[in-house]
C-alpha cells in the first residue's frame, strides 16, 4: 500500500465539493455530478467519498448497496456450501473512481480497502462482493486484489465475503513485526 495520501471517507452530503471531479470514465465522472445524490435519497446506492485534508473537495467516491445473486449463475465452486437457495445474499460495490489529479497515488486502492472494511463491520450476512468492472483496465485492477469471474461468460467479479474479512482482519493488525 503507497501511504503517502491523506484522505478522510465520508458519507456523501450537501458539504462536499464534488464539481471539480474528473475521472477517467465520463459516466463516472457524471454519477458522482448528477445522480449520486438522487441515489443517496432514494435508497439505492450509498456512497461515500474521499475527502482531501481541510477541504471539502471530493477526491474519490465509491457507492455499495445490498445485492442478490442467482445460484445458477455461480460456478460449481462457487456453490459449494451453500443452502440450495435461488438467491444468495451479496454487496455490490456499484462504482468507485478516483480523480485524475490522484492517478497512480495509492488512493484507488485506499478506496477499495475503505468499502471492503465497512462492508465487513456491517451486521447483514453477504456471501460475497461483487462489483461490474466498466473495462477491462478496471477489471485488472480488481484482479489485482483477488477478484475472480461470477459466474461464466460474464464480466462480473466476485470476492467472497470471508476472503474480505481476512484481508481487513490482517490490514488492522497490521504488519507482523
Ligand atoms: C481503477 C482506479 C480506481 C485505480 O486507481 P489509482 O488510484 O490510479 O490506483 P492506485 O494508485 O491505488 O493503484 C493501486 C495498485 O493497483 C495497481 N493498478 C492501478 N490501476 C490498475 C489497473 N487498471 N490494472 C492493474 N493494476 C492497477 C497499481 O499499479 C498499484 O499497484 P502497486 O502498488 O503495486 O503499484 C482508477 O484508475 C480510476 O478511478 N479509474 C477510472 C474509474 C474506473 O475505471 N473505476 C473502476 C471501477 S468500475
Amino acid at each position: 500500500m503507497k501511504g503517502e495520501i491523506e484522505v478522510r471517507f465520508e458519507r456523501l452530503s450537501a458539504a462536499h465539493d464534488r464539481s471539480g471531479f474528473v475521472c477517467e470514465q465520463p459516466s463516472l465522472t457524471d454519477y458522482l455530478l448528477k445522480f449520486a445524490g438522487q441515489n443517496e435519497r432514494g435508497d439505492i446506492a450509498a456512497c461515500f467519498v474521499a475527502v482531501a485534508p481541510d477541504s471539502a473537495k471530493v477526491v474519490g467516491y465509491y457507492t455499495i448497496s445490498a445485492h442478490a445473486v442467482l445460484e445458477n449463475e455461480l460456478l460449481p465452486e462457487q456453490k459449494k456450501g451453500l443452502p440450495g437457495y435461488d438467491r444468495i445474499p451479496a454487496f455490490l460495490i456499484g462504482r468507485l473512481a478516483r480523480d485524475v489529479t490522484m492517478k497512480g497515488k495509492g488512493l484507488g486502492e485506499l478506496l477499495l480497502i475503505d468499502a471492503l472494511t465497512r462492508l465487513c463491520s456491517i451486521e447483514a450476512a453477504a456471501r460475497m462482493i461483487v462489483v461490474d468492472p466498466i473495462d477491462k483496465n478496471a477489471g485488472a485492477f480488481y484482479d489485482r486484489y483477488g477478484f475472480t469471474p461470477l459466474g461464466q461468460g460474464t464480466t462480473r467479479l466476485s470476492l467472497p465475503m470471508k476472503v474480505a474479512r481476512k484481508a481487513v482482519g490482517a490490514l488492522r493488525s497490521g504488519p507482523a513485526s
